[in-house]
């Protein structure tokens, strides 16, 4: 009977819902998931033997390559907007999702501008952590809805503060997210030297902690980010100057690769409560948006479980959990609800591309003969591996009963 080669290699249980085993024993690829009509399917091989062939039109490609499907890009990006969009529905939450693609998970120009295609309708957006991603960033969202939104993260100095406020000029939404105290002094200098009103988030460190691979960078000793009493003293300083109203969006982000749901929730409901008390207690009523940053995770073995290459969750259960979160919160403090907004990276890019090496050697399978082994010959090698087992217990017993030393110099041929 032919191998199922699926089978063998768990396909069905880690390529869920994109990769699987075509009829031809060969990998494919379902560019929609479950929704992936059977003549839709990609069969790698048959992309790669094209790649790999001469044309005279085209350059023969050579290994390693890439493989990129965007419709899977598409696809995911539809099913996180749809996840958000069911559990705002189901839990009648009073406002919206609206989500950005952070630059630095992946800056492939093509991926980029995939992302900010496919988004058009969801008014999706980017985040930048750098100065040249926010070049990127701003080049690709002159074509994404208006008001999608650019964040703009990281290390801030006056030239990144600058360009980001000509983002604004330019017409996009760009909201520049302290991460130190020290960056509100500069945005407001070039505020005022280039005439351009910001809109400013402030970054929280949170004391809620994830076991992730970048938990350990999570919670209060967290390099980068402001802890929730500094944050007020930020709003206090913006009223002082009578600029509170410049202050709409609270951000965070515990970690990459969160393991449960009970984090994502213990996280969302931590910042909400920030949230709440800058809205209620600093005034700060022009807030709009919770950015909950990156951090869902790729169940990559489909374990479902929390080891390092594994999430307890999908993509409807992450939703769920933020929407509940901040719902409760906001209810509890008598808060409007924010707009929504996550920084998902993996989650989005990692299903999309496949790198493809070239088998340097293949070891021929081995060959199962026991089927056709006859009942005689069976017994025969039963025979001889219970005569095996007798010689080596007879010559275990004999070293047990023999002194360490003896045993040490048998070893070098010495009989003692
Ligand atoms: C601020 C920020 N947002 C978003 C992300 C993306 O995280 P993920 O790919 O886990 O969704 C990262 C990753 O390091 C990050 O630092």
């Amino acid at each position: 009977m032919a191998k199922n080669y699926g089978d063998v290699y768990h396909i069905e249980d880690w390529g869920e819902p994109y990769f699987a085993v075509n009829k031809d024993g060969h990998l494919c690829v379902r560019i929609y998931g479950r929704d992936t009509l059977p003549e839709q399917e990609i069969d790698v091989l048959s992309v790669i033997e094209k790649a790999t062939s001469t044309d005279e039109k085209r350059k023969k490609l050579q290994f390693p390559m890439i493989l990129r499907f965007p419709d899977v890009l598409r696809h995911r990006i539809d099913s996180l907007h749809a996840a958000f969009s069911n559990a705002i529905k189901s839990y009648q939450y009073g406002s919206v999702y609206q989500g950005v693609f952070p630059v630095k998970v992946n800056q492939n120009k093509a991926v980029v501008q995939d992302m900010v295609h496919f988004g058009y309708d969801h008014n999706y957006g980017l985040e930048a952590g750098s100065k040249p991603e926010l070049l990127i960033a701003m080049s690709c969202l002159t074509k994404a809805k208006p008001g999608a939104y650019l964040i703009c993260n990281g290390y801030k100095d006056s030239s990144y503060v600058a360009l980001a406020l000509a983002a604004r000029a330019m017409g996009l939404n760009a909201i520049i997210v302290l991460e130190m105290e020290e960056e509100l002094d500069i945005v407001i200098e070039q505020s005022s030297k280039l005439g351009v009103e910001p809109v400013i988030g402030v970054r929280a460190k949170l004391l809620t902690k994830i076991q992730g691979h970048f938990g350990s960078t999570g919670g209060k000793h967290g390099k980068f980010r402001l802890l929730a009493k500094k944050i007020y003293e930020v709003a206090k300083k913006l009223k002082a100057l009578n600029k509170l109203h410049w202050l709409k969006l609270l951000h965070f982000h515990v970690g990459c690769m969160i393991p449960t749901t009970d984090n994502v929730f213990d996280a969302a409901s931590e910042a909400s409560n920030i949230y709440c008390t800058l809205v209620k207690e600093c005034g700060a009523e022009m807030m709009t948006t919770l950015d909950c940053g990156g951090g869902l995770g790729v169940d990559y073995d489909e374990t479902r479980s929390s080891t390092p290459m594994s999430v307890a969750y999908g993509l409807e259960e992450y939703a769920s959990k933020v929407v509940q979160a901040v719902q409760d919160r906001c209810d509890y403090h008598g808060v409007p609800h924010p707009v929504l907004c996550t920084e998902s990276g993996r989650a989005m890019a990692s299903h999309h591309s496949m790198i493809i090496l070239e088998a340097l050697s293949a070891t021929p399978e081995p060959k199962d003969d026991d089927d056709e082994a006859t009942t005689e010959q069976l017994h025969e090698r039963i025979r001889d591996l219970s005569s095996k087992l007798q010689s080596f217990k007879a010559e275990t017993a004999a070293h047990m009963c023999m002194p360490s030393h003896a045993v040490h110099v048998k070893k070098h041929g010495i009989e003692c």
